[in-house]
């Protein structure tokens, strides 16, 4: 069942068969699409901008250099239980076989999408679409098969460069970038259908179907009430295989095992930034945001993929993601919170290699809720996983907090104190050398990360929004330039809100998930809690410039690590308004190509949604002339931007707001 995401066009023709019938089509429809996508993969997405065409017939395996470091075991969740787990990995190694052998079986498909593509190609003529100063007057339109495709987690481009990714260890699921002559060239449509998202907070109960036209896991799921598909819509009762009542009661109970006497997890504060490992369709997630608790919630592209898919669709914050054998791209010290249901992760193996990551991204003194069946269960098997995880939790000094039926609470320490007095050569050892807050393509290791000398706790949310953070010391940022970034953020975000008012381009609620792109301290995303919006802001900290992730964190906000010179980890139109501050610039610093990043913030803006791009104004008259290319052409705006303490006067704004488009539309 790998894949699915690729196959999306193709399966949404049969999904009208009967369920077994589906099932065994959608694993052919999966195999056939899997290697026209392979097949297909060509063209430039970040590169080359002379090279036009889309398809080309050779290229080198040895030209991508990742597939190195090995390590794991996630399993992504399932409720099928524990006693399957094994079989599932072997399923999953056979499947990949399969796929493998059918690819070749179907290669017959892969000339006829080439020669399509090339066809259009010819078509349009490269000439034609570029205009006199550089900037193409249109893009092709990816094919339909692309509706899902995210460049970087693609199973089936890493079989099409040959990688060699160990399953065991979960590499097939991290991210490995096509090199730029493998990269798309071509705006991903939508699926057919394609809706205008449906709004928070009705967005977190209902999503429309054809917008993400993936039902697998209703049927699959149907015990649980993870989603129920209900004509156009499909509906979320709040289920999860952990909590089939709900994941409010769930949450609630979690609450009173740490004794808070509200029953409310934020336990005055205390706990804001979560990190949801395995989450499903983030439920999870969904009902801590009452509680004014954000959750990160992580999934792979996996067995049950589009979960991801679906929490984004429904306005939840979430990222696709993996335990396996590199760091999450998130710093140290970053969540209050992590919680496992049924994840189905081997923690105790390997070292306790991804027990030790959540580790390191927990804060001093952070939870790790874990719930699952050898938490409580007599037989052997479990009683042994029980022995193992309670041995390597102990050696890493954490502390039972609480302990009820199925779930387990550990706390991490406060200090350094318990690890100085473990016995000389108790393993995990302490980590040594790396940046713990170094996250960007960083390889997890079997060690404990040692925590600074000095407690310093965050303030409790709110009042950490604004309070600066204990690691503006660590980065030799003093609190004035930090407090006077918020006040400039302040303005600027109140100046977009009123050009966006004025242009009639905001509609109650239009906008939910939002992505600033450079978001140094968080000060836009503080700029719109201030306002009171029912957004959420994933921030993203550029690789190439100064981590000050933990700063955002700090603050009580989520976000990641990201290279703009490639694709996020994300699902295609996920985001209602996307925010690049001096983006442009400084991909171009890094010889990236300007051209490429539109073409990516497009795959993931949803269709209405807005961008932001403020840069300097030669920058800004540079993009501005691919607007009518992208289709972003809906509505637009450009104008100078005031002078400021982050800028010399020398910037402009660019608003702009993508079409809702149907492939039929553009020819
Ligand atoms: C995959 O990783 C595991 C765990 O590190 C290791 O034992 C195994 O030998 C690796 N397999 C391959 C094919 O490299
Ligand atoms: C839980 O507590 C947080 C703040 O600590 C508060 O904002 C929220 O409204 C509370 N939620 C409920 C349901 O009481
Ligand atoms: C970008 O390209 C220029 C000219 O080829 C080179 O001098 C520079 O080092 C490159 N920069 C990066 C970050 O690769």
């Amino acid at each position: 069942m790998f894949g699915r995401g690729g196959a999306a066009a193709r399966m949404r023709g049969r999904n009208d068969g009967g369920a077994q019938k589906r099932r065994v089509l959608v694993t052919v429809c999966a195999l056939v699409v899997m290697f026209s996508a392979i097949s297909l993969y060509h063209g430039s997405f970040f590169g080359n901008r002379t090279n036009k065409s889309v398809v080309e017939e050779t290229f080198d395996p040895t030209a991508s250099g990742w597939a190195a470091n090995l390590a794991a075991g996630i399993r992504g969740e399932s409720g099928r239980g524990r006693e399957v787990v094994g079989a599932d990995v072997k399923a999953v190694k056979d499947e990949v076989e399969e796929e493998v052998e059918e690819k070749e079986e179907v290669a017959g498909e892969k000339d006829a999408f080439a020669e399509k593509l090339e066809g259009n190609d010819d078509e349009s003529g490269a000439d034609e679409r570029t205009s006199e100063d550089g900037a193409p007057k249109s893009f092709p339109v990816c094919d339909a098969q692309y509706t899902e495709n995210i460049p970087c987690l693609d199973l089936a481009m890493n079989k099409k460069l040959k990688l060699k990714l160990n399953h065991s260890v979960m590499e097939h699921y991290e991210r490995h970038c096509p090199p730029s002559d493998h990269r798309l060239n071509c705006l991903i449509p939508p699926p057919p259908n394609y809706k205008v998202a449906i709004r928070w907070p009705k967005s977190r109960d209902e999503v429309w179907q054809s917008n993400v036209p993936h039902t697998f896991l209703a049927t699959e799921k149907s015990d649980q009430h993870w989603m129920v598909v209900n004509g156009q819509k499909v509906n979320f009762p709040g289920g999860g295989t952990h909590f089939p009542n709900g994941a409010d009661k769930y949450i609630s109970n979690v609450a009173k095992m740490l004794k808070d006497p509200e029953g409310n997890l934020s336990m005055g504060g205390k706990i804001r930034t979560v990190l949801d490992v395995g989450c499903g369709v983030a439920s999870f997630g969904a009902y801590l945001l009452p509680l004014d608790i954000i959750a990160m919630s992580l999934a792979p592209n996996d067995v049950h993929q589009n979960q991801i898919q679906f929490a984004l669709e429904r306005g939840i914050p979430a990222t696709l993601g993996v335990l396996g054998t590199k760091r999450q791209p998130f710093p140290s010290k970053s969540f209050d919170l992590a919680h496992c249901s049924r994840c189905r992760i081997e923690w105790h193996q390997r070292d306790g290699i991804l027990l030790l990551e959540v580790d390191r991204l927990l804060r001093p003194g952070g939870y790790f809720v874990w719930s699952a069946p050898p938490a409580y269960r007599e037989d052997p098997e479990d009683q042994q996983i029980w022995k193992e995880m309670t041995a390597l939790v102990t050696s890493m000094c954490w502390t039972v907090a609480a302990h009820q039926d199925q779930t387990v609470i550990w706390q991490k320490p406060l200090t350094n104190d318990c690890y100085e007095q473990r016995p000389e050569g108790q393993a995990p050892p302490l980590c040594k050398a790396t940046d713990p807050d170094s996250a960007w393509n960083v390889p997890m290791e079997a060690c404990i990360t040692p925590l600074t000398d000095e407690v310093r706790t965050v303030e409790p949310w709110p009042k950490r929004l604004l309070a600066p953070s204990p690691r503006l010391d660590e980065l030799r940022i003093d609190d004035k330039k930090y407090l006077s970034d918020t006040s400039i953020w302040r303005r600027r975000v109140e100046f977009y809100w009123k050009t966006l008012k004025a242009a009639n381009q905001v509609e109650q609620n239009s906008v939910r998930n939002i992505m600033d792109m450079n978001a140094n301290y968080g000060g836009f995303a503080a700029a719109l809690r201030d306002k009171d919006l029912p957004v959420w802001v994933m921030n993203v900290v550029p690789s190439a410039g100064p981590n000050t992730l933990g700063i955002v964190y700090d603050r009580g906000f989520i976000g990641s690590l990201h290279n703009w010179c490639e694709a996020f980890s994300t699902y295609p139109r996920t985001y209602d308004l996307l925010h690049a501050w001096s983006v442009f610039s400084d991909i171009e610093k890094e010889n990236c190509s300007i051209e490429d990043l539109l073409l990516e913030m497009d795959r993931i803006l949803r269709p209405m949604g807005i961008v932001i791009i403020r840069d300097k104004a030669d920058m800004v008259d540079r993009v501005s002339k691919y607007l009518t290319a992208l289709r972003w052409s809906s509505w637009h705006q450009v104008v100078e931007a005031d002078k400021d303490g982050l800028s010399d006067g020398d910037e402009k704004i660019l608003f702009a707001r993508k079409e809702l488009w149907q492939p039929e539309d553009v020819l």
